[in-house]
């Protein structure tokens, strides 16, 4: 259908339609959808989350699970996994199963993807965002976009916007100013809707200079409507509006809440009465209703397409493999040391090291074999992570842990032993779990909570420090019995989690402690860290190999057992800096300790690396930084401009190892001389080239103008300065050895 023929079809039903009928369509009649129309044919909207997967099923005015076994579903892996692979291709691939399950599940919107900039370490839902940087979010954002809505369904990118923080979430006054406003928090989301066509956006819970998002006129009429051109649906945060004068007046489509008193949403009975009062024009309603009806159109929930609107599917096999290619090039090597006399690497263990070794009789003959003897310790080696983070759990299908991915892979011929090593307190009951997660986890109340010690606080305690102390023991006693020692340790879901930042940037569980003594036991230790945001490392120096991996989807354990033993080559990046310590970074440095009430973004655009490069503050692990199994060389670096003023560079990129891999080019641009501050450098291109060994491919990477502008705050525009600017060419942030200038 054209456009003017879906315009004249809208603006039949709307004209068709009462108020009462009017207001359906933009509020929530269910937890996860509205009312349609019946009359008229026009059905709800369905909505579920998220990022990592199609949520499970809960009843409309209940959150309680419904607890069928309908709804298990591929587990995606998370957006922080998706962006270490810096691969747009497999963003595409997740956004395209995403999708297909969601319409699989019959949804019509899939709350996703998340892409608030990761301004601080410490955000409980950095796990479900990709990146510090808006260039590196954008370019998977679009295509993972792209690949959802390919499928009828509709993605609802998130949360629009300034929403970095979990602490005081649903109040806190957010104050950006101008220039880091459009150079940093804004880019993603523009990408999102403009190239990335995301029928829908979500508006964050919190507030904007002074205005919540779901009524703040500067952020969803003036950027997203005048001057983006957003004809898509607004969809608000659950429980995020706030007045209905101030929703209905501004482009706001539709009221998404936590409550179950529907006709009591801002939208709905307040509205209709507003409006027959005459305090609220009956336009505002009808501008609504066209939003919501253009997206069901491009949905084909409407319309002569309807009949063939895709049926998607869930937990097809081939989602399996998608999630296991992401996952495979999500995991970072961040050491791989030589270790031992013979000054071998301990990645990856190889077939010969884990090979049984004979036992000879005294006449030579062999008697039988010695196993090769893995020990590995950490409850993330046995934690299933799907099913926690809050909205952004799910019900997955099966999660293949770290511990179950190394037997699947290595059978009966090596012997594997566990032991869980650190204690993790565990709430009393499982719908505890399920509905409470919004409290703190029993760790963090019981061990680090300043509210006054109690009985039971201290009687937990002591059981904490019981448990941790028996298991310690367990593990050390275990690590010396091993060939191979593996810890696989970090976070996970009662630190990774939505409504929560962490308090600092330490491991929880006193793993510091273990972690430093079985490198004293076992200098060869190979250390795994799982989770969705930065944590200290305070043994990395003595660790020869440390691995991460963020929350990787149903294939984890394969994909981590693949990269242990040398049959996947690791390719990731990592999409953000590791500081050392939380001292060092820019909101510490801020003076916000758990802001509440209002927040201000002093440090303006310099955050994640643009701070730390700055400062000359040096990381624990870099932006952009990932090892590899082979080795990689990049040369020949040349700046190539076309006719049509657009440049490229090109490079030739060899692998000069012998195994095959992938490594990322990037591309970085810096304006020494400027009329404002500029970053020391930022991310304007990339591209991840696969080799075989020994092969060479020259590479092309189009420019793009990231780093040649800057927002000139007067001019309200995006502005070039002429001169002189550098485009350094390397495999991560802190590895740019070739430089070329390109004048302008
Ligand atoms: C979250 C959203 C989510 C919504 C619906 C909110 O608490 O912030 O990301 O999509 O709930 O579950």
């Amino acid at each position: 259908m054209n456009r003017k023929d879906q315009k004249e079809q809208i603006e039949a039903l709307l004209k068709q339609m009462t108020l009462e009928e009017k207001t359906d369509l933009i509020h929530g009649s269910g937890f996860f959808r509205t009312k349609g129309v019946e009359r008229l044919g026009i059905p709800g909207v369905v909505s579920s989350d998220g990022p990592m997967g199609v949520r499970m099923q809960f009843p409309d005015d209940s959150w309680v699970p419904v607890g069928d076994s309908d709804d298990y579903v591929t587990y995606n892996p998370s957006n922080s996994a998706l962006a270490a692979t810096w691969n747009p291709e497999l963003a595409y691939e997740s956004g395209k199963v995403l999708g297909e399950e969601a319409r699989g599940r019959g949804k019509d919107v899939i709350l996703a993807p998340g892409i608030n900039i990761k301004r601080d370490p410490r955000c409980g839902r950095n796990f479900e965002y990709m990146s510090e940087d808006p260039y590196l979010n954008g370019t998977l954002a679009v295509p993972f976009i792209k690949g959802v809505q390919e499928c009828d369904v509709a993605a609802c990118v998130k949360h629009f916007a300034v929403n970095n923080q979990e602490t005081d979430r649903l109040a806190i006054d957010t104050y950006v100013d101008e220039r880091a406003l459009r150079e940093i928090y804004l880019p993603a989301f523009k990408a999102a809707v403009q190239e990335g066509g995301s029928y829908s956006i979500m508006n964050a819970y919190n507030q904007f200079r002074g205005h919540f998002c779901s009524e703040s006129k500067e952020l969803l009429d003036d950027i997203l409507r005048d001057e983006w051109k957003y004809d898509g649906a607004v969809i608000s945060d659950w429980g995020s509006t706030h007045s209905t004068k101030g929703v209905a007046e501004c482009s706001m489509d539709m009221e998404m809440s936590i409550t179950t008193d529907f006709d009591a949403y801002y939208l709905a009975n307040p509205l209709r009465e507003a409006v027959r009062k005459g305090e609220i024009s009956e336009a505002c309603v009808d501008a609504k209703v066209r939003n919501i009806l253009r997206m069901m159109f491009r949905l084909k929930m409407l319309g002569e397409q309807a009949p063939n609107r895709k049926q998607g599917a869930y937990n097809a096999p081939e989602h399996r493999q998608s999630t296991y290619q992401v996952a495979k090039e999500s995991i970072v090597l961040l050491k791989n040391e030589p270790a031992g006399t013979a000054g071998e690497r301990l990645l990856p263990l190889t077939a010969e090291t884990l090979a049984m070794k004979p036992i000879m009789g005294n006449d030579g003959s062999v008697i039988s074999v010695k196993k090769h003897r893995i020990v590995v310790i950490g409850d993330n080696a046995e934690r299933i992570h799907a099913a926690g983070g809050g909205s952004a759990e799910i019900k997955a299908l099966y999660e293949i842990s770290p511990l179950l991915g190394l037997k699947m892979a290595l059978g009966g011929n090596v012997d594997i032993a566990y032991a869980p090593g650190y204690y993790v307190p565990e709430p009393k009951t499982k719908v505890e779990d399920l509905v409470n997660w919004q409290e703190k986890s029993l760790e963090q109340r019981v061990m680090s909570d300043d509210t006054p010690d109690t009985e039971e606080k201290k009687a937990l305690r002591r059981e904490i420090e019981a448990n941790r102390a028996k298991l310690r023991k367990e593990a050390c006693e275990l690590a010396q019995t091993a060939d191979t020692v593996i810890f696989v340790g970090g976070l996970n879901h009662y630190y990774d989690i939505e409504s929560r930042d962490r308090a600092d940037m330490k491991l929880p569980y006193a793993q510091d402690e273990l972690i430093a003594e079985l490198l004293k036991i076992r200098p060869d230790t190979i250390v795994v860290m799982v989770g969705g945001s930065p944590v200290e490392m305070p043994w990395a120096a003595q660790a020869k190999a440390l691995v991460w991996c963020y929350y990787s989807g149903m294939e984890t354990g394969n994909a981590l057992a693949d990269v242990l033993l040398g049959r996947v080559n690791p390719s990731a990046k990592l999409p953000e800096t590791f500081p050392v310590a939380y001292t060092d970074t820019v909101t510490y440095k801020n003076g916000e300790f758990g802001n509440e009430g209002r927040v201000e973004y002093k440090e303006g655009i310099f955050v994640g690396y643009r701070y730390y490069e700055k400062e000359g503050i040096k990381p624990a692990f870099p932006f952009g930084y990932g090892l590899s199994y082979t080795q990689f060389s990049i040369e020949d670096l040349q700046v190539l401009s076309a006719p049509d003023a657009s440049w490229a560079i090109t490079v030739n990129v060899k692998n000069t190892g012998n195994m095959a891999g992938a490594e990322v080019v990037q591309c970085y641009i810096s304006d020494p001389v400027c009329s404002v501050e500029r970053p020391v450098k930022e991310l304007n291109a990339y591209q991840k080239v696969f080799l075989q060994p020994g092969e060479e491919k020259q590479v092309t990477i189009p420019l793009t103008e990231r780093g040649f502008v800057y927002y000139d705050v007067e001019r309200k525009a995006f502005v070039t300065e002429p001169g002189e600017y550098v485009v350094s060419v390397g495999n991560a942030s802190d590895n740019c050895l070739l430089q070329e200038c390109i004048v302008l």
